[in-house]
């Protein structure tokens, strides 16, 4: 069973200019490239982050794999550029520069980078239409940020695209961004440690006290990034609220808990208690190993909370290391050779 690593990020060396590309007002994203293996990720004149080659580069990222033990990534775009508050035609501009580049350097170890797209949420139709068309050309799902503006997974925009999701088999990986900025969370990171979780949390919730899995066929396949955030913690006090305060809360046709195989979460959480927190409430088939590669806040080596924990068994840790990605992506049979060949990595994972 191959390793797989369903949460890392891209971001290509360079793209047009998107005021030519869009004719719209910026400020837009650039990068500022510093050296051969340095850039800065630029929003107009202020610097938003520094990176390096292993955002574009194939070789620098299975270099890194291949030290961790991965065999397969997922490679997602940086959120920074979902662009959902802009025109429909200039986010979906933005979408298919950015689409065709990851397309480019994960065609370059085809067996190994697995590109996910974005698409132009805030408009269903143009989200639809950006997703077929990258499915066509090699992607093999779509990462959504958790919200459009005030708009959260429930909106009904965003649950017309999902079940489009569910009705074409491309799984959705939902990632938090744009997190509120106030003077109170512009300190510490704590957009990140505190504001990710959250929003994550309250995508959960959303789906789930929203009525959006009621809405949408059970076909979807769907996973959250960062342990689900929040929401394992706190599923306790959501379904004792649905339970008190239906007057309040109880949007959904069942309580909270029995939505929880309609959706996965990944395990970069860093530790084992908060791991097992995850396995113990989501179910082991439903935790697959996440890593952020490259960034900072990332697990590496990638999957070693899951490849160390005391709790897990050789066949859980093999589940969460690979099987249940395998089945999240619906990955034809045989890849398992397929990547084993191209890794030159024994075909049962080491765990
Ligand atoms: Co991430």
């Amino acid at each position: 069973m191959p390793v797989i690593d369903i949460h890392s990020h891209n971001v290509p060396c360079g793209w047009p200019d998107l005021q030519t590309e869009t004719g719209g007002d910026g400020p837009w994203p650039w990068l500022r490239v510093t050296s051969e293996r340095e850039a800065m990720i630029m929003i107009g004149d202020q610097e938003f982050r520094a990176i390096d080659d292993r955002c574009w580069n194939a070789s620098a990222r299975l270099a890194d794999m291949d030290a961790d033990g991965v065999d397969m990534q997922v490679v997602s775009p940086t959120p920074v550029f979902f662009s959902y508050h802009r025109s429909v035609a200039e986010s979906s501009r933005i979408a298919a520069i950015f689409n065709d580049l990851a397309a480019q350097m994960c065609a370059e170890a085809p067996d190994r980078l697995v590109p996910f797209c974005q698409v132009p949420l805030a408009d269903p139709e143009a989200a639809c239409r950006e997703l077929d068309r990258c499915l066509a050309n090699g992607h093999a799902g779509v990462e959504i940020g958790n919200h459009v503006g005030d708009r959260d997974l429930d909106d009904p925009g965003v649950v017309e695209f999902l079940q489009h999701c569910a009705s074409v088999g491309a799984p959705v990986f939902v990632h938090p961004w744009d997190m509120p900025t106030t003077p109170r969370t512009s300190r510490w990171m704590a957009q990140w440690l505190i504001g990710m979780p959250a929003e994550t949390h309250l995508s959960v919730l959303a789906m789930i006290l929203g009525g959006v899995f009621d809405q949408v066929s059970s076909d979807l396949r769907i996973c959250f990034a960062h342990g689900g955030g929040s929401f394992a913690m706190w599923l306790g006090r959501t379904e004792n609220a649905w339970h008190q305060r239906p007057d309040l809360v109880g949007v959904s046709e069942l309580p909270p808990s029995a939505y929880l195989d309609r959706f996965s979460v990944d395990s970069v959480v860093f530790d084992e208690p908060a791991l097992r927190l995850l396995v113990e409430t989501m179910g082991v088939e439903r935790v697959m190993m996440g890593s952020d590669f490259p960034y900072p806040l990332g697990e590496r080596p990638a999957g070693s909370v899951v490849r160390g924990s005391t709790f897990l068994s050789d066949v859980d840790k093999q589940a969460i290391l690979g099987q249940n990605a395998m089945r999240w992506l619906n990955a034809p049979a045989g890849t398992a050779r397929m990547i084993s060949t191209a890794t030159g990595s024994p075909q049962e994972a080491q765990v």
